[in-house]
């Protein structure tokens, strides 16, 4: 099994590009299956993730290849319904399929997602929806069989802004016959660049990024050539690791509104950040400074996938602060890691009080998930000495070639 090595504390210094977002691709890819034509899709990442739900359209009857980023997906043979078990289970953005299968085959057969193991992960929320705008829904034994006559258009509230529940009533509406509204909708701008990527197919929905937003049913989505948003949690990945390491990094290819609190954090924290069009530069000279208290809330709140990107860089900060994960039950797996580290945290529920402490030490850790993985890099780069970071599978689903990054910036890291 592949592991990272990190030799810990080398400042950081460079430029690098951010790549495109995963949390776009894997919702964009779900909804090439509304055209029969072809999609050709740019800046999309090298990831496990964004590999199986390419998988996944092969495996219902579509045709997808890869050359460097760039993707072309042709749905014209669509002929299945069913996605396999396995498929199902590699990843939570399966269950994005539910929405695009069913508006093309009016059927569609799942069992339930996989995804990091962050918490329950319930998809109610998802099969309300689809149950309000006429789909007949049966779980059993493991599985969810949906089949729909005829979108029956309505106005869905949504109990929770879930962005999977967003994505897949947009995706379920983009073509039938009649206006949808969904309310209390997800705003982050992965669901804007599924709006733009829809609109670009064709598609009338409009709202995006907002509260509201209004799908007008088309009848047939066509062609599209269509370039990814780079990926904001990649972004506050790399402006983490900079600020607890130390160094000048510029992150490229970035739009800094979609990270612009995250990055007012790490101001507040004590780096030094400029920024422009699509770039981000941020300068730390000084240790970091502990930041009180960080919520994660729906966006543009604190996303929850960067708690513990922030953890690990203000595990060395002077101070303390304290996390409250409002988003998911379980999200603190990386904490038992640090504590092998050094570094001085108490968890109790939903709460991490972080007390800053002067150094942390390398040590032989594993990554239990994706995120809480990224934030053991960045603390093993921060550390004194050496780490041996294993459970890397977790990390590859969500960056690509991590390793290679950070060694652009100067730190010492490879895979073994
Ligand atoms: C997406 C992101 C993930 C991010 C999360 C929250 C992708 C591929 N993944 O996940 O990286 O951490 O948003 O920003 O885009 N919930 C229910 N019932 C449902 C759906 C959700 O109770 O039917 C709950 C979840 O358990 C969780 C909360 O709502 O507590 C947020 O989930 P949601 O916004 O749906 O996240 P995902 O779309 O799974």
């Amino acid at each position: 099994m592949n592991r990272l090595l990190i030799r810990g504390g080398k400042k950081l210094c460079g430029e690098i590009d951010i790549q495109g977002s995963k949390n776009a691709a894997l919702p964009i890819i779900a909804a090439t299956i509304l055209s029969g034509e072809e999609c050709v899709i740019h800046n999309c990442p090298h990831l496990a993730d964004t590999r199986a739900a390419l998988e996944i359209i092969r495996q219902l009857g579509g045709k997808a290849e890869c050359d460097g980023h760039t993707v072309v997906i042709n749905n014209e043979d669509i002929s299945a319904s069913e996605i396999c078990n396995e498929l199902m289970c590699s990843m939570r953005s399966s269950v994005l399929f539910l929405g695009s299968l069913l508006s093309r085959r009016k059927k569609a057969v799942i069992s339930y997602p996989g995804g990091c193991d962050i918490g329950l992960r319930p998809i109610d929320l998802h099969l309300k929806a689809f149950r309000e705008l006429g789909v007949t829904v049966e779980e059993t034994g493991g599985y969810i069989y949906c089949s729909l006559e005829k979108l029956k258009p309505n106005i869905i509230n949504l109990l929770f802004p879930s962005v999977g529940a967003t994505e897949n009533i947009m995706l379920l509406a983009a073509v039938s016959d009649g206006e949808t509204i969904i309310t209390n909708a997800a705003r982050e701008p992965e669901i804007v660049d599924l709006q733009n990527f829809l609109n670009a197919m064709g598609a009338k929905i409009f709202g995006a990024g907002s509260e509201t937003i209004r799908i007008l049913g088309v009848e047939k989505l066509k062609k599209v050539e269509y370039n990814i948003i780079s990926d904001r949690i990649f972004a506050a990945t790399c402006a983490c690791a900079a600020a607890c390491c130390g160094g000048d990094v510029v992150l490229r290819q970035v739009e800094p509104e979609h990270i612009r609190l995250m990055l007012s954090m790490l101001k507040d924290s004590g780096c030094r950040i400029s920024s422009g069009k699509r770039y981000v530069r941020i300068q730390a000279e000084e240790r970091p400074r502990g930041l009180g208290k960080i919520m994660t809330s729906p966006y543009p709140g604190f996303p929850t996938d960067a708690q513990a990107l922030f953890m690990s860089a203000l595990a060395t900060a002077e101070g303390t602060t304290v996390f409250v994960e409002n988003i998911f039950e379980s999200r603190y797996k990386h904490v038992p890691e640090l504590l092998k580290m050094g570094a001085d945290i108490i968890v109790d529920g939903r709460l991490a009080a972080v007390t800053g402490c002067n150094y942390i030490q390398g040590a032989k850790i594993s990554a239990g998930d994706l995120r809480g993985g990224a934030a053991l890099v960045i603390a093993g780069l921060s550390a004194i000495g050496d780490t041996e970071l294993s459970g890397i599978e977790h990390i590859d689903r969500g960056y690509e070639k991590i390793e290679d990054v950070f060694s652009a910036l100067g730190a010492e890291i490879k895979r073994k």
